[in-house]
Formats: C-alpha cells, structure tokens, sequence
C-alpha cells in the first residue's frame, strides 16, 4: 500500500531527473522527460495498471472499471517544471493519482468506470513558450501552427518529437472523444499562502485565472555610452524598464496579476548602451476581460514610452489560455472527499491564480481540483516549495474518497 512517506521519497526521486547539475528543470521531450515516464509507468503498473505512453509524451496508465472498456474517469498532473523548480508542483498530484489507484485496486473497489492516470509532458511552458501542450493533445485542442515554435537552442517542436520518438502526424492520437470519458480530478500544492494562514490543509479549487503570455521586444539605438549625451539616446532598457514599472502598477490597480520573469539586453556590453531589450509577460485575471483590459492599457503605455523616448515596441503572444470554472458536481465530490476526511464540514474554496493542466482539460470534459497546503507561505517555483507529510496523507485520503464520492453518485 502506498503512504504519503513512499509518495514524499517518489517525489524526491523524481527530483534527481534534471538537466541542470543544481536545481531541477526537466521540459518537455527532453532525456529527463523520458526518464520520469518510464519511472512513472512503472509505479503505474506497480499499482495495477496498463501503461502506455501516448502520442504527445504523456504517461498513461489506465485501471479498468467492473467491466473493461467502461467511460473513463481522468486523474492528472504534469511531470515537467520550470527553471530551479521544486519538487511538487505537478508531480505531487500524479504521485496521489498513482496512489489513489493503488488504494482502489487493493480494495477490490467495483467502480462504474475505468481509471486513467495522465501524468503530463508539459504543463509549464518551460521550453517551447506556450504551455499545457500535453494536456491540449489530451483534450484534442493541438494546433498545428505549434510545430515551428522553436526551444532556446533552435529545435522546433516537431524535431522534439521526432527525437523523442513521436510522429507528429499522430499526435492525433492522444485526444480522448468527450463521449468516452466522464470527467477530469486533479490534486495540486496551492501555490499560494491562504491554507497556510487559514491553518488548514485541503481546498476545493472554485476556477482558475485566465492566462496570456507574450514575448515583447524594445528596439531603440545602440551606443557608446560614453560618447552619447542623454538627449541623443534611444536606450531600449530604460523604455522596457518604464514598461516593466507600469506593468505591475495597471495589474495591481486593476485586480490582476502580470510578471515580467525574463529580460535581455542587446548587445549586452556594460560600456553600450542597449539597442534592444527582449522580455516576456505573464498576465492573469479571475476573468479574460480583466486580463484584457489590462494588456490594451499596457500597450497603450507602451506606445506613450516609445514616442517620449524615440523607441519601437513589438508584441507576440506566445500562450493564451481561457479562465475555466470548476463543474459543480465535481466541485461536490472533492468537498465530499475533504469533509470525509477532515471532518470539516464547509471546507475552504479557492481561486487559483496558478496554471493548471485542468484549464487545457476543460475543452474536453467536466473537471475539478483539490488543492494542497504548501508551507513557507505557499512559495513554488522555486526549491524551498515544502509539502508536509502530514498534509499528503490527508490529502490522499481526500483524493481517494472523492473518486469513491464520484462512485457512488455516478453509478446512482
Ligand atoms: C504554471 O505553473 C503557471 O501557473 O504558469
Ligand atoms: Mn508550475
Ligand atoms: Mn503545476
């Protein structure tokens, strides 16, 4: 049987897959990628499943329910990270999700559908810019127009397949017909402080914020930046820096949330002045007006910057992806779950501000998510994020009695 300790030492195993010497970063189709996979896949069968990967990079497992071939409940998270990520954030739901499957079958549980785990490839975005690429394949929403993206090093996404050992004519494949499966239950750490501050360990998750990415660019003039008096300059980093500031400003005043996390100045010479400055955007709302609303204000300022300062500004949305609301039947079943198992009667409901493959899943089917504490504050992206073990038993008790919740309502 599988307990929180073995999920914790699962998650620290899959830790040590990483590209970089410190730190964890493991993207999508990369050797790491392969390497969690083939680990999952054999916890998956460990735990009494049939494994396959599919034609986007998924790990697949799947329990059949008391007669092969039943519609199929989906449970999921991704595999993939960020830049010095930690160790949770996506693996921790497919590690419950493996576990909760463990559980069933060692009871024998008879269930009015079959179980497929999904443990996704790229969830972050981390190496082609645009995210939830393994989850869209799952949910049938690939767009062709992806293949050309192309990684840091110039390997577009189709190359990436075929290293990988996919056919992008098949990435077809993965998608599940919305007829064949009967909904989407993730568990995931928040990301956030609130279950911390409020002294609990488990929520239900209410929706989840509406994203937009983008990769700017700032084109002025570079210079000698001793010869070249202020009023003749058009220093690009000092207009994306003024752009940055306004960022942050119209997404506070306005309820959303915008981060700028990478900037690079052109030529990059401490004695020039910059000619040109790429950055990217992040930007989310609880709704896409919201987020909308800001980006035109943003750009609108960005405009301003460039006629004050003689400067060029170009946008590209590199990922968008649509605020999505919890079904409330499903909503009911990881209530029902928590309450079981914390005695809670009312648990906690949250907004989340976090991406989340179920956002990519909702084109497809009904979905909803149980969040998880994660300590110091909720921090993620990032190596401090902690989960206690604790919290991953009662979350997998959760998890466990919202899939039997689903059970028994389905099936009546
Ligand atoms: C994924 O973690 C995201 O929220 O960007
Ligand atoms: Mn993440
Ligand atoms: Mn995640």
């Amino acid at each position: 049987m599988i307990d929180a300790k073995t999920i914790l030492n699962r998650c620290d195993a899959l830790a040590n897959q990483s590209s970089t010497r410190t730190g964890i970063e493991r993207v999508y189709l990369s050797p790491e990628h392969a390497a969690v996979n083939l680990q999952a896949g054999h916890w998956m069968q460990e735990a009494g499943m049939t494994t396959w990967m599919d034609a986007a990079g998924n790990q697949r497992g799947r329990l059949e329910g008391a007669t092969p071939g039943l519609p199929t409940l989906l449970l999921g998270s991704h595999l993939d990270t960020v830049p010095n990520a930690g160790r949770f954030d996506g693996i921790l739901g497919v590690m419950l999700a493996i576990a909760v499957v463990d559980r069933l079958r060692e009871s024998d549980a008879t269930l009015p559908f079959a179980i497929d785990v999904l443990a996704f490839g790229d969830e972050e975005g981390t190496r082609f810019g645009t995210a939830l690429l393994g989850s869209r394949a799952v949910a049938g929403t690939w767009d062709d127009q992806w293949w050309t993206l192309a990684d840091k090093s110039g390997t577009t996404l189709r190359e990436a397949f075929v290293e990988f050992g996919l056919d992008p004519a098949k990435v077809g494949d993965a998608a599940y017909r919305s007829d064949d499966v009967v909904g989407y239950l993730e568990a995931h750490i928040e990301q956030g402080p609130y279950l911390e501050e409020a002294d609990l360990p488990l929520a239900v998750v209410s929706s989840i914020a509406g994203a937009r990415r983008f990769a700017l660019t700032m084109t002025g003039e570079a210079g000698h930046a001793g010869g070249v008096p202020f009023h003749r300059r058009h220093d690009a980093l000092a207009g994306a820096s003024e752009v940055v500031l306004a960022v942050e400003q119209l997404a506070r005043e306005a309820g959303a949330i915008a981060t700028v996390g990478r900037l690079q100045a052109f030529p990059g010479g401490v004695n020039v002045i910059p000619g040109r400055v790429e950055f990217s955007l992040d930007l989310r709302a609880e709704t896409d007006d919201v987020r909308d609303a800001v980006w035109a204000q943003i750009q609108d300022v960005a405009a301003e910057i460039c006629t004050r300062r003689g400067l060029a500004f170009a946008d590209e949305q590199t990922h968008g992806a649509p605020a999505v609301v919890a079904a409330p039947h499903l909503r009911d079943v990881i209530r029902a779950g928590i309450t079981a198992t914390t005695g809670e009667p009312d648990p906690m409901v949250l907004f989340s501000k976090a991406g989340h493959d179920a956002m990519a899943v909702a084109d497809l089917t009904d979905w909803a998510m149980l969040f998880i504490r994660n300590g110091r504050g909720g921090i993620s992206h990032h190596p401090d994020e902690t989960v206690t073990e604790a919290d991953v038993a009662v979350a997998l008790d959760a998890f466990e009695a919202a899939v039997r919740a689903y059970a028994a309502t389905y099936a009546a």
